[in-house]
């Protein structure tokens, strides 16, 4: 049977594997991003899209009215939108103090706001039972990162992901947490990282590789799954174990 499959970041890296992944099995997808023109250029099979900033209520109210619309129930809710905050267009300040607030700021409006606010705004309409809900989180949220904002605003969404599992799992609905390593082939580097850096993460895999899209896709895809249908409140590490160090 086919599920309404809503994925936010959905245009690029690892929202766009996901939603290929699901398309590929039947499923109904919509795809959420604020790029309009990246979200027409993803060519996902039968996608539909909906450009929408889901930091800011308006734009997610907006998600919300067109999913109204488009959808009905939601059957699978993936939050792939976020970032580190450094592509994101800089506002010139002199004072250090303000440099600090808006990095905080922006990380967690860009990794904790989009994926709590939609969370929110489409928690009626997810099907029950067995709806998924599925947030990305990242190795950041264990062991740092170079930014502290990204990982804390990381974090953030575990124990939010334990209390809705708690809420939601009465109606028959999962909540889990997909935490990547580095995934290569995606938005979140911007033109790539140097070859230093990048060998540098590669050699604290056990895999000695990079993760993929596909990596992360393949596991959210299986967390939606029936197989899957008594996992919940769970954060799954997928980072070829990374974590663990060499
Ligand atoms: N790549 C990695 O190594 C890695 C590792 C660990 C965790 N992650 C996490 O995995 C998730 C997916 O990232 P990715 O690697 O696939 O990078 P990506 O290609 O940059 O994907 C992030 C997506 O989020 C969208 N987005 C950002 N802010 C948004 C907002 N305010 N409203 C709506 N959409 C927004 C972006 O599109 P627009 O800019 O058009 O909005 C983009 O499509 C992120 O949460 C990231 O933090 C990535």
């Amino acid at each position: 049977m086919s599920r309404n499959v809503v994925i936010s970041g959905g245009g690029t890296g690892i929202g766009l594997a996901a939603a290929r992944a699901f398309a590929d099995g039947g499923d109904q997808v919509l795809l959420l991003g604020r790029r309009e023109e990246v979200l027409r250029r993803a060519r996902v099979p039968g996608a539909l899209t909906c450009a929408a900033d889901l930091s800011d209520v308006a734009g997610v109210r907006k998600a919300a009215r067109f999913v109204a619309d488009e959808l009905g129930a939601v059957d699978v809710l993936i939050h792939s939108a976020g970032g580190s905050g450094r592509l994101e267009p800089q506002v010139e300040r002199d004072d250090p103090l303000d440099r600090v607030a808006d990095h905080w700021l922006v990380n967690f409006r860009l990794n904790t706001l989009t994926a709590v606010l939609l969370t929110e705004a489409l928690e009626d309409r997810l099907a029950e039972p067995g709806g998924r809900v599925l947030f990305l989180s990242s190795i950041a949220a264990y062991r740092g990162s170079g930014s502290s904002a990204y990982a804390a605003s990381k974090a953030a969404l575990h124990p939010y992901a334990h209390a809705l599992a708690r809420r939601l799992g009465p109606r028959g609905i999962t909540v889990n947490v997909v935490a990547p390593g580095y995934v290569e082939d995606t938005g979140f580097f911007g033109e790539g990282l140097d070859e230093a850096r990048r060998a540098e993460l590669i050699a604290e895999t056990s895999t000695r590789r990079a993760g993929t899209p596909g990596d992360v896709a393949a596991t959210l895809h299986w967390l939606a799954s029936p197989a899957a249908a008594h996992i919940t409140s769970q954060i799954i590490q997928v980072n070829g174990g990374a974590e663990r160090g060499h």
